[in-house]
């Protein structure tokens, strides 16, 4: 009776494989590993576009708070300690085995090389011991691509604006895989902005969703705070100005022993930073007249920076699209959709390909 029991769970197993073999579908893992996210996702490859199977994130934020930021040698380590269990996690909730991946990806850079590292060396691990393709993608890429997840009718051209803890860059597609960087930050990004005031306010780690929540309560047009760079001419942005504006802020406040109201400085601060975005954002959609707007990476979580573009979008008569919240924030799923979009044109790296912390799109 075991037997025969056995048998059959043998026979489904193989039918399923055969299924999944005869299939033209095809699965890709996904390892994203460059910060404080240990990350694994597995996506169908289907005629029709990426479908997601599973997207597995294991958030290291409370090894981090205490420090007020990232700690690089801790990232590393505890991305060594849960990246074999969030692979077979992403695995298992994908309802595959190892023998049924197509292609393994990975984070490539930008990001801290030892945390990259450990998610690379585990992708090219499994590529070679299974002898299917690796590719390195480029994380800035990855955000961007989160998009597709959820819509692969994304009308081109189009632009996207990534804005997250490292990165502040406007993109201007021609389709989906030309494109030109028309501008990126001088100095700090967007979320590092977001950080390292908070930081200041002692708010904790990570910045931008404890500013977002003060902000709720304060009033955006209560301190006078810069917009750089608002007549430079160029796509360019800048940050650390409007960083030491908060901070001279307060010191004047304290000297003078008056009070500080931080739901307004909350709430200034972060309609500062929209209105810089927003201001060459806007700059472009009249330069380039694009079909569709779209936003990218950890601040694109922030819900004044989505109404703003919102109705940014709509003064354009063009549609907005913004990736779920989950997408937002560092993911694997969108490593993934980023190698689907490599794969489908045929293409692979080399598994003596290197890390590349500070790699530009
Ligand atoms: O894309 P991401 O997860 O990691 C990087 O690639 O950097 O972005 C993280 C950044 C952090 O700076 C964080 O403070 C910011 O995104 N962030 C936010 C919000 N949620 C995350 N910034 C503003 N408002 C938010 N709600
Ligand atoms: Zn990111």
């Amino acid at each position: 009776m075991q037997n025969n029991k056995d048998n059959n769970k043998n026979n489904n197993e193989k039918n399923n494989k055969a299924r999944k073999r005869k299939n033209e579908n095809f699965f890709i893992l996904a390892v994203e590993t460059s910060c404080d996210e240990t990350c694994a996702a597995v996506i169908e490859g289907t005629p029709g576009g990426p479908v997601l199977l599973s997207n597995i994130v294991a958030s290291q934020i409370d090894w981090h708070s205490d420090f007020g930021g990232v700690v690089p040698e801790i990232a590393s380590r505890q991305h060594l300690k849960v990246i074999d269990k969030i692979i077979l996690a992403a695995l298992r909730e994908a309802g595959i085995e190892f023998s049924d991946l197509s292609s393994v990806a990975a984070t490539r850079g930008p990001g801290l090389v030892g945390a990259l590292l450990v998610g690379f060396a585990a992708a090219k691990a499994l590529a070679f011991a299974l002898d299917i393709p690796f590719l390195g993608i480029n994380h800035v890429a990855g955000h961007i691509y989160a998009n597709f997840l959820i819509q692969d009718e994304i009308p081109s051209p189009f632009l996207c604006l990534t804005v997250s803890g490292g990165h502040t860059d406007l993109i201007y597609f021609s389709d989906q895989v030309d494109y030109k960087i028309l501008g990126r930050t001088r100095d700090d990004a967007a979320g590092e902005a977001f950080d390292k005031v908070a930081r200041f306010l002692e708010l904790g780690y990570p910045g931008g969703p404890a500013v977002e929540k003060l902000a709720a309560s304060g009033s955006a047009d209560s301190i006078d705070l810069p917009r750089a760079l608002k007549d430079s001419g160029d796509y360019d942005f800048s940050f650390s100005g409007l960083k030491t504006a908060v901070i001279n802020y307060v010191h004047n406040k304290k000297q003078r022993g008056e009070e500080i109201d931080l739901p307004d400085l909350a709430a200034s601060f972060q309609q500062a930073v929209v209105d810089s975005l927003k201001l060459k954002v806007e700059m472009a959609l009249e330069d380039y007249n694009p079909a569709a707007l779209l936003l990218a990476g950890g601040v694109a979580a922030n819900s004044q920076l989505r109404a703003d573009f919102a109705e940014l979008a709509d003064s354009f008569n063009i549609p907005l699209f913004l990736p779920p919240l989950e997408f937002c924030t560092d993911n694997a799923a969108m490593i993934a959709a980023a190698a689907y979009y490599r794969r489908i044109r045929g293409e692979s790296d080399p598994l003596d390909q290197e890390v590349e912390p500070t790699l530009s799109l």
